[in-house]
């Protein structure tokens, strides 16, 4: 079928997995609790830090974004124009966003989105990364699709 099986305990902390679903990137990312904490410090700097725009799972309405804190799961795709976006981690982020040391940038028309893939504000893309459908299977396990 269309869905996709990932083994995800095999990623390490502050680590992110691509797997491909239909045909597009899907990263998973392990969250520290620094990368956790990291999410509720700039809220202020986002366009969307609720998540309430609505083409969504409703468990991605809220600052984490995922069924378990601790992996998110998204879309590897920047919602303006389609490019794939850059994870820059460990204070490499800092030269996008000043006091934000872990994101994903987008090259193609610099937009600029948190561990959550919350878009921020004043760039081209208008809504944050999609998380796509999934489930967890057991613990180890998720469903994408
Ligand atoms: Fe990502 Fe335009 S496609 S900023």
């Amino acid at each position: 079928g269309a869905d996709v099986e990932v083994d995800i305990s095999k990623v390490e902390p502050g680590q992110l997995l691509r797997v491909e679903w239909r045909s597009k990137p899907v990263w998973i990312v392990r969250r520290t609790p620094e990368l956790l904490a990291e999410l509720g410090k700039h809220e202020d700097l986002l366009k969307d830090p609720a998540s309430e725009e609505p083409q969504q799972p409703e468990f991605a309405k809220n600052q984490y974004r995922s069924l378990k804190e601790e992996y998110l799961v998204l879309v590897g795709i920047c919602t303006h124009l389609g490019c794939s976006p850059q994870h820059l981690k460990d204070g490499a982020f800092e030269e996008q966003v000043e006091g934000v040391p872990d994101g994903f940038f987008c090259p193609c028309h610099g937009s600029k989105f948190d561990m959550a893939g919350r878009v921020f504000s004043g760039v081209p893309a208008p809504l944050n990364l999609v998380v796509p459908p999934y489930m967890y299977i057991d613990d180890n396990n998720i469903l994408i699709g």
